[in-house]
């Protein structure tokens, strides 16, 4: 077995899933974790089946105690984690008119004071081990763009650039790295939700917009998250890298 562990939150299914198989392909041990056991399950039993090596954890990233448990678990089998992936999130449509404290306060935990809590817990092990990468899961919405009736989530989303920020100087001395992917539209359930994001009426206008010509797979983030743990990327810390077909750029 690969004597390197990567961590994923949020990966029964969409980015969070297509990123435990390319790193299962690349050889890690994958610690499939989500709130969605039978989706994460599954994602753990096909990594399996095809020769890699895999276990679900139940994971949710708003409670402290459960990631705490998790990495501490995972840690005592396999030691230190080599790399660990924050990547759930939740979108959702909430207009400034009508929007609750708790519903702020629900997105921000969710898609980024979840981040903390995962590398808070996996980071001492990682700085006695004195190596390790960080990769988090920022967007488009937060780095470049608003989001009309989103600012809980465009809010997070701009604090996860900051985050690795911090994180990667605050790890650098120990020679772990830190960096974010940024995506633009990437067909999962999320960009698939007419109600909390564009669905897919929304993508398909969206397609001939795109410089590239096509909206996004999963799997185009998740062999840049591959790449951002690997060696080949040993001189990148505190970067927040756009994936998105061209969006940003121009038209
Ligand atoms: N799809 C896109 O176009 C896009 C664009 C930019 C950024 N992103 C970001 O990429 C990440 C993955 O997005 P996706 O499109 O695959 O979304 P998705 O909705 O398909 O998957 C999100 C995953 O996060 C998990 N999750 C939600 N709340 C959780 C919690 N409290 N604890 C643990 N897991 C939880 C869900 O169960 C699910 O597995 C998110 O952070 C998202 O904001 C996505």
């Amino acid at each position: 077995m690969s004597d390197s562990t990567v961590i994923i939150s949020g990966a029964g299914i969409g980015i969070g899933k297509a990123t435990a198989l390319a790193f299962a392909e690349s050889n890690y041990n994958v610690i499939v974790t989500d709130v969605l056991s039978d989706e994460g399950n599954n994602v753990a039993k096909s990594i399996i089946d095809n020769g890699g090596s895999a276990e679900f954890h139940h994971m949710d990233v708003t409670s402290t105690s459960e990631v705490n448990s998790v990495i501490k678990n995972v840690e005592k089998k396999y030691g230190p984690l080599n790399t660990v992936v924050c990547n759930a999130g939740i979108a959702k449509m909430i207009p400034m008119k009508t929007m609750k404290d708790e519903e702020w306060d629900l997105t921000i935990d969710v898609d980024l004071k979840g981040m903390m809590r995962i590398i808070r817990a996996a980071a001492p092990a990682m700085r006695d081990a004195k190596k390790g990468s960080i990769v988090c899961l920022a967007s488009v919405v937060g780095t470049t763009y608003g989001w009309d009736e989103h600012v809980p989530y465009s809010a997070a989303k701009a604090g996860v650039t900051g985050f690795v920020k911090g994180t990667a100087i605050e790890l650098a001395k120990d020679h772990i790295r830190a960096n974010a992917i940024a995506p633009g539209f990437i067909r999962t359930a999320q960009t698939l939700d007419p109600v909390h994001s564009v669905g897919e009426e929304g993508l398909e206008a969206v397609a001939p917009t795109i410089p590239l010509g096509r909206v996004g797979d999963p799997s185009d983030i998740a062999d840049v998250a591959v790449f951002l743990a690997s060696n080949k990327a040993r001189y990148i810390t505190g970067q927040t890298i756009t994936v998105d077909g061209g969006v940003t750029v121009g038209l």
